[in-house]
């Protein structure tokens, strides 16, 4: 069954509380927080203190999409604040295979994020080591954009990847996710769903009834 990972992006951090303890009970398997610095992406979103409070208000997932550069001098940070999956970007730190070993010594689940400009091929040695990839079908920095289709072969090509290596990473697509393009994702073997404003621009009262049709 398809995982929802509500991304709170587009949140209002004012209601960032009532929001997540909502997705929570409205059936979110996953909560997706876009840390961004504002280097490896022009936008700067939120540090390691909010998966900390969110942390303290939900058992679901935390799935932490790390877009900043570099990565290894803040891992610490995303660990001891709670986080139960880091995902980065491999080409923004020089030292991706230490970083995947600090978060696995930690026991947390490591994920890579393919940036639309990425190939797989690029990336192809470090899956045997990780958890989760995440296919972004947007470039990365905002909320709102449009689903790229042009990404979704990479869906297609690591489910097949997987298949003949036998390796356990969930895919996760991230970024445009809505009604029309949920089932093209599920279709090419996607496990995990980010959505962040398809979902959050919604009535809280919908959460669960959008939630349950994008499975
Ligand atoms: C973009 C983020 C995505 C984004 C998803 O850089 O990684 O998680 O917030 O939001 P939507 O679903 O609005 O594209
Ligand atoms: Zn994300």
């Amino acid at each position: 069954m398809i995982k929802i990972s509500p991304s709170i992006l587009s949140v209002d951090i004012l209601k960032l509380e009532e929001e997540v303890r909502s997705l929570d009970i409205n059936g979110a398997d996953y909560i997706h927080i876009d840390i961004m610095d504002g280097h490896y992406v022009p936008n700067i979103t939120f540090g390691p203190d909010i998966v900390k409070s969110i942390r303290k208000i939900t058992s679901k997932i935390l799935d932490v999409h790390l877009m900043i550069q570099p990565v290894k001098k803040y891992i610490k940070e995303f660990i001891d604040a709670g986080s139960d999956i880091i995902t980065f970007h491999p080409e923004s730190d020089d030292n991706v295979e230490e970083i995947i070993k600090t978060i696995s010594d930690a026991n947390i689940k490591v994920g890579i994020a393919i940036h639309p400009k990425v190939n797989i091929s690029d990336i192809d040695h470090l899956f045997d080591q990780v958890q989760q990839i995440i296919v972004m079908t947007v470039t990365p920095g905002f909320g709102g954009q449009k689903f790229m289709h042009d990404q979704v072969q990479k869906i297609k090509d690591l489910d097949e990847i997987r298949k003949n290596n036998n390796y356990n990473y969930e895919i996760s697509v991230d970024g445009g996710v809505n009604d029309e393009n949920a089932k093209i994702c599920k279709d090419n073997g996607a496990n995990v769903l980010a959505v962040g404003s398809y979902l959050l621009s919604k009535n809280k009262d919908n959460y669960s009834k959008i939630i349950n049709s994008l499975r």
